[in-house]
C-alpha cells in the first residue's frame, strides 16, 4: 500500500479531529463574507508526490479557503440557500463514512434503500402527504422534476398507444404552464419533449399565479389529447402559488397529468397561515421538493413524489432491462430502475438525521422564523422610501428595487450591497423592472436580522459610486 495512505488510514482519529475542529470553526465565523467578487483562481498541479490528508488539508487552506463564502448561514439569502441543520451536518458526514449505495429494499449486501424508504415515509408526515405516493432521492430539484416529467412522458405515450421510453417521441406533447422555474423548462429540453411545446397560461393580474379560467380555456382546444400540466408550488421570484386544487381538480375531467413543482413552497403545509396554499397539491401525479432547500440538509438533496399507480410507467422509463446482474426490474422495488441516476450516495441519510432530531416542531418553528422574517422585512422596505416593493411577501421570498432608479442603479447597488460581504442577495427581473430578492430558508434565520438588513442595504446605497462605463 502506498505509504501516505497507510500512514493517513493509521492517522484517521487525528485527521478527523482537524476537521472537525475546522467544521466548527466554519460554521462559526461570523465574519466570513457572505458573498462578493470572485478573485482570481489560482494555478493548480496535480503533485508529483502526494503529501497525505495533512498536507491536502495544509494546502486547501492557502489556496482555497479564502474562495469560500458563507452561504450556510443566514446572512446569504441568495438564489434560495438552505445551511445544514447540526443534525444534518451528522447525517450527511456519516453518509461518506458508511459509503452505501441504496438501491433494493430487499436486494443483496446493501439494504440502505430501506433507510431511504423511511425517511420518504417521514417527509410525507411532514407535509401531511398520503401514502399514494413513492418517493425517491436525487440532486436537487431540476432532477426531481425531470424524473417526475420523465413518468409523465411515459403516461402521454400510454395514453397515445406507444411506449415512449422503446418507441422514442414520436407526438407533440402539449404542456400547460405560466411561471414555471426555469429548471422545469430545462427538463422538457432533456427530455425531448421540447421546450416550445409550452401552451403558455396567462397569469392573473399582477401575479405570476396561473389563471385556471385561461387554462381551462386553452385546454378545451385540445380535443381530448393526453397532455401535463406544470403548476407552481411557489414561484421562486414571489413565492406566487397556482391553485392547486382546482388545477388538480382537472386531472378529474380530463385526461391529464398534474406536475406541481413545490421545491421549497411546498414547505408552506408547515406554517398554519399559509398552509392552505398548499391544498390540493396530495391530488396531483407528481411533485418536487427540494431537500437542499428549506429543510436545510447539505447540497445535494431534493425528492421526487410519484403516485405509486404510475410505479410501472416509471419503471419502463428507468429500468435497467438488459442488466441481469442488477436482478429483475419487474421483481422488487430497487430505486435504480426508479430513477435516473444507477449508483448513488444515501442521500437519504442527512434528512433522516434532520427529521429524526427536529420532527415537525423543529421545521415549524424554522418556517415560522423565516416567514416571520420576510414579513418584516417586507414591512420595514415598504416604510423606506429609498426602496419598492415588486411584489407582496406571500411566504418566505422579498422581491424588491431601488426607487426611481435605473437597471445600472440597481446592478450597481446588488454589486456594493454584495462586496460588502454582509449579506448575500441576487438580482432578479420582475415584471420588467430590475430588482433583488432576499429569500429566507436557512434554520438559523432570526427576526432580529431585519435591522441590521435595512442598516446593509442603506449603507450600499449611500455608498452610491458611479456606475462602471459599459464595455465597448
Ligand atoms: C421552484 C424551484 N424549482 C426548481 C428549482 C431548481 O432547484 P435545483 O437547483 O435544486 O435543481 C428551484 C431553485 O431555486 C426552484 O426555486
Amino acid at each position: 500500500m502506498d505509504k501516505q495512505l497507510l500512514q493517513d488510514e493509521l492517522s484517521l482519529a487525528s485527521l478527523l479531529e482537524q476537521v472537525k475542529q475546522y467544521t466548527i470553526g466554519f460554521r462559526a465565523d461570523d465574519e466570513r463574507p457572505a458573498g462578493g467578487t470572485l478573485r482570481t483562481v489560482p494555478e493548480f498541479s496535480l503533485p508529483a508526490l502526494g503529501g497525505g490528508a495533512q498536507d491536502a488539508m495544509k494546502v486547501f487552506g492557502e489556496q482555497w479557503q479564502d474562495y469560500l463564502v458563507a452561504s450556510p448561514s443566514n446572512r446569504y439569502l441568495g438564489y434560495v440557500t438552505g445551511g445544514a441543520t447540526p443534525a444534518a451536518l451528522i447525517g450527511d458526514w456519516l453518509t461518506s463514512a458508511v459509503d452505501q449505495n441504496p438501491q433494493a429494499v430487499k436486494g443483496f449486501g446493501d439494504v440502505s434503500a430501506a433507510i431511504e424508504l423511511s425517511t420518504i415515509g417521514m417527509l410525507r408526515e411532514l407535509f401531511g402527504l398520503p401514502d399514494v405516493f413513492n418517493g425517491g432521492f436525487v440532486t436537487g430539484a431540476t432532477m426531481a422534476s425531470f424524473t417526475s416529467l420523465g413518468v409523465a412522458r411515459q403516461w402521454v405515450g400510454q395514453q397515445q398507444g406507444y411506449d415512449i421510453a422503446k418507441d422514442g417521441l414520436q407526438r407533440t406533447i402539449p404542456i400547460f404552464t405560466a411561471t414555471p422555474h426555469s429548471s422545469a423548462v430545462k427538463c422538457l429540453a432533456m427530455l425531448g419533449i421540447g421546450s416550445r411545446n409550452i401552451v403558455g397560461v396567462a397569469t392573473l393580474p399582477g401575479r405570476e399565479a396561473m389563471d385556471t379560467d385561461d387554462l381551462k380555456t386553452k385546454i378545451a382546444s385540445l380535443g381530448g389529447e393526453p397532455f401535463i400540466i406544470i403548476a407552481s408550488g411557489g414561484t421562486v421570484n414571489t413565492v406566487d402559488f397556482d391553485d392547486l386544487l382546482a388545477i388538480a381538480r382537472l386531472r378529474e375531467e380530463h385526461n391529464c397529468w398534474v406536475h406541481v413543482d413545490a421545491a421549497f413552497g411546498g414547505f408552506a403545509a408547515l406554517s398554519p397561515n399559509h398552509a392552505h396554499l398548499t391544498a390540493g397539491w396530495e391530488m396531483a401525479d407528481s411533485i418536487t421538493i427540494d431537500n437542499h432547500k428549506w429543510l436545510n440538509v447539505p447540497y445535494d438533496s431534493a425528492c421526487w413524489f410519484v403516485r405509486e399507480e404510475h410505479l410501472p410507467l416509471q419503471i419502463a422509463t428507468f429500468q435497467n432491462s438488459s442488466a441481469p446482474y442488477l436482478g429483475d426490474p419487474a421483481a422488487d422495488f430497487n430505486y435504480l430502475n426508479a430513477g435516473p441516476e444507477n449508483s448513488r450516495r444515501l442521500r437519504a441519510l442527512p434528512a433522516w438525521f434532520s427529521l429524526q432530531a427536529y420532527g415537525r416542531p423543529g421545521y415549524e418553528d424554522i418556517v415560522a422564523r423565516c416567514t416571520e422574517t420576510a414579513a418584516l422585512l417586507g414591512e420595514a422596505i415598504t416604510g423606506d422610501p429609498a426602496f419598492d416593493l415588486l411584489a407582496p411577501v406571500r411566504l418566505n421570498v422579498v422581491a424588491f428595487t431601488l426607487a426611481d432608479a435605473t437597471t445600472e442603479e440597481v446592478d450597481a447597488f446588488v454589486r456594493r450591497l454584495n462586496d460588502r460581504g454582509r449579506y448575500f442577495l441576487t438580482p432578479t427581473v420582475l415584471f420588467g423592472r430590475k430588482g433583488l430578492r432576499a429569500a429566507f430558508v436557512n434554520w438559523q434565520c432570526r427576526t432580529s436580522q431585519v435591522q441590521e438588513i435595512m442598516t446593509e442595504f442603506n449603507a450600499a446605497l449611500n455608498e452610491r459610486r458611479p456606475a462602471p462605463a459599459p464595455a465597448p
